[in-house]
């Protein structure tokens, strides 16, 4: 598609003023200038950037949320917020959650409009590791490490596939655990199974793509197609935990 036509059709101007813009090098494609109105783009996968915004030209729109607590993974609204009322009113339409993570729970949740996306991401045969970071009411002890690795019994007698669980250096009771699965409430079943208790929950990391360090709670970003194809990607366990070592042990300090 040209140029000139990709920013007409995602963004308020004229075929007209799209061209006065190209002109006066408002555009960028993939982070390089360009002038050119009949410069040929992909929509889905090309960046296009007018006046320092990214215009959200894919057929799809997938977020990056990073979630507070106290708002539920849902699209139905009632008394409590949904995820999805985090976007601006006009951004809302036809996105919805792609997994879920309990109200109390916070960090990075996908939202989007694409559903075979959603369900490439949440298909258990992908097993997308996902990535937790856990304070807990005591230490992760070399026991847990052991029982995850085998796969914990839960207490309804379900096994969980092996886990990677370690501690982060520096703060009293806080862990990464490495999941590929997703049952319903299985961090904290998990770690009861263990007989230790969840205090705080955060999502940090799916796949090869971890949550941005810049997104506060309650903010979101749109996603590329570069950060979406991380998300196929399994990452080393100890980077992961460098990277929560960098960014996240004061997390829920002075909560
Ligand atoms: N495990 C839990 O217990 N809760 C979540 O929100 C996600 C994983």
């Amino acid at each position: 598609m040209r140029l000139d036509k990709c920013i007409a059709d995602h963004s308020t101007h004229s075929r007209k003023e799209v061209r006065e813009l190209l002109r006066r090098g408002s555009v960028r494609v993939n982070g390089a200038p360009e002038k050119d109105p009949a410069r040929q783009v992909d929509p889905d996968r090309d960046q296009v950037m007018l006046l320092g915004v990214i215009l959200p030209t894919a057929s799809h729109r997938t977020y990056m949320l990073h979630k507070p607590a106290g708002c539920i993974s849902s699209t139905r609204s009632g008394s409590t917020k949904t995820v999805v009322e985090f976007l601006p009113p006009q951004l809302q339409k036809g996105v919805f959650p792609a997994g879920r993570l309990d109200i109390d729970t916070e960090g990075m949740l996908l939202l989007t409009t694409d559903g075979d996306l959603a369900h490439r991401i949440l298909s258990p045969r992908r097993h997308i590791p996902k990535y937790y970071l856990v304070q807990l009411a005591r230490p992760v002890v070399e026991k847990t490490v052991e029982t995850f690795e085998n796969g914990a019994v839960l207490e309804d007698g379900t096994r969980c596939l092996p886990a990677r669980v370690a501690p982060l250096p520096g703060v009293e009771n806080l862990a990464l655990l490495e999941l590929h699965e997703g049952k319903f409430h299985q961090v904290k079943r998990m770690f009861a199974a263990v007989e230790n208790h969840v205090e705080h929950l955060a999502r940090v990391q799916m796949g090869g793509l971890p949550i941005d360090v810049k997104l506060g709670r309650g903010e979101y970003m749109l996603l590329l197609h570069k950060d979406i194809e991380q998300l196929f990607k399994t990452p080393d366990f100890s980077e992961v935990l460098d990277f929560c070592a960098c960014f996240f042990c004061s997390y829920w300090i002075n909560e």
